[in-house]
């Protein structure tokens, strides 16, 4: 039988989503040591970028759990040297339970996914970044409750975090209001799939206009360093800052992955400030993911 993969948000539905948060929430707030269902488990980690959330909180996760996880970086394995994905993927689910993967290519993960015999993570792709949007979400639905048909905005790039954005509107039902400049817009199937929840705007301000969430990125991404000179300057006008935050409702909140840049596609009085919850949303990686392990692993 396949094992259950979690290479995108699309491969749960509303009900799972939900459930998810309700049990990150529940791990987060009842905290208990000798609660270890993970014991004797190994999480296989593949980086090709740098992390320190997603590296952190999945390692964290294990341990809490009481199993263990390998970091695997290309440059010491033999998958920098070429050896063929599929081999590599029978060989490494021949050995531990559980693999996640943080890859520039998303076909990687999912050539890796269709060769393992255990769960495989998306751990972030140049497309998506499903695992953000788990603690993303369970961030607004501890302070706010349900996102079912509220409205969120995506200012700045067409990015992984932006996929990744349309696909929780599509999975929980809420409304997401895009600003990206031209060139910069998300894929336009995953952009089409989503329908009529996907409303695109040509100014940041037009798209925050009452919106309930405010969420941005940085506006270059992972292997995209040397374009930042010229990605500053086309983004200019895609700042997160008051104004665009006054635009927003009263109580509109503002989350950002991290890691961040202030002056960049956020102003530091917005990231710094009241509205912003981006530490507890970081934190929430530890806590979601660890309700996606047990999900994944100790499903009956
Ligand atoms: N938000 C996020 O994925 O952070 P890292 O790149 O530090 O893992
Ligand atoms: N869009 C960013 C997210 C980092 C967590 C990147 O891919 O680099």
């Amino acid at each position: 039988m396949q094992p259950r993969h979690f290479i995108s948000l699309l491969d749960i539905n509303g009900s799972e989503f939900r459930s998810l948060i309700n049990r990150a929430i529940e791990l987060k707030n009842h905290r208990n040591p000798d609660y270890q269902p993970l014991k004797g488990q190994v999480l296989g980690m593949v980086f090709e970028k740098s992390s320190t959330r997603t590296r952190i909180s999945f390692e964290a996760s294990m341990a809490h759990f009481g199993g263990n996880a390998i970091f695997l970086s290309p440059r010491d394995t033999q998958l920098g040297r070429g050896e063929p994905l599929e081999d590599s993927a029978k060989v490494i689910s021949s050995m531990v339970d559980c693999i996640m993967l943080r890859t520039f290519k998303h076909e990687t993960v999912t050539t890796f996914a269709r060769h393992s015999s255990v769960p495989v993570i998306n751990g972030l792709t140049i497309e998506q970044h499903p695992c953000q949007l788990l603690a993303d979400m369970q961030a607004y639905f501890e302070r706010r409750g349900d996102i079912q048909g509220k409205t969120v905005a995506w200012i700045g790039d067409g990015n992984n975090m932006c996929h990744s954005y349309i696909h929780a509107a599509t999975v929980l039902d809420f409304k997401l209001n895009i600003a990206a400049p031209a060139g910069y817009q998300p894929n336009k199937m995953i952009a089409d799939a989503a329908g009529e929840r996907i409303r695109f705007f040509d100014t940041a301000i037009a798209a925050a206009k009452n919106s309930d969430l405010i969420v941005t990125d940085v506006w270059a991404s992972m292997g995209q360093e040397d374009e930042n000179k010229q990605r500053c300057s086309t983004f200019k006008g895609y700042q997160v800052n008051a104004e665009i935050m006054d635009t927003a409702q009263n109580d509109a909140l503002f989350m950002h992955c991290l890691p961040a840049h202030r002056g960049e596609e956020v102003s530091a009085e917005v990231i710094d400030g009241p509205q912003s919850i981006v530490f507890a949303e970081a934190e929430n990686r530890l806590h979601a993911q660890k309700a996606l392990l047990e999900f994944l692993l100790c499903a009956k």
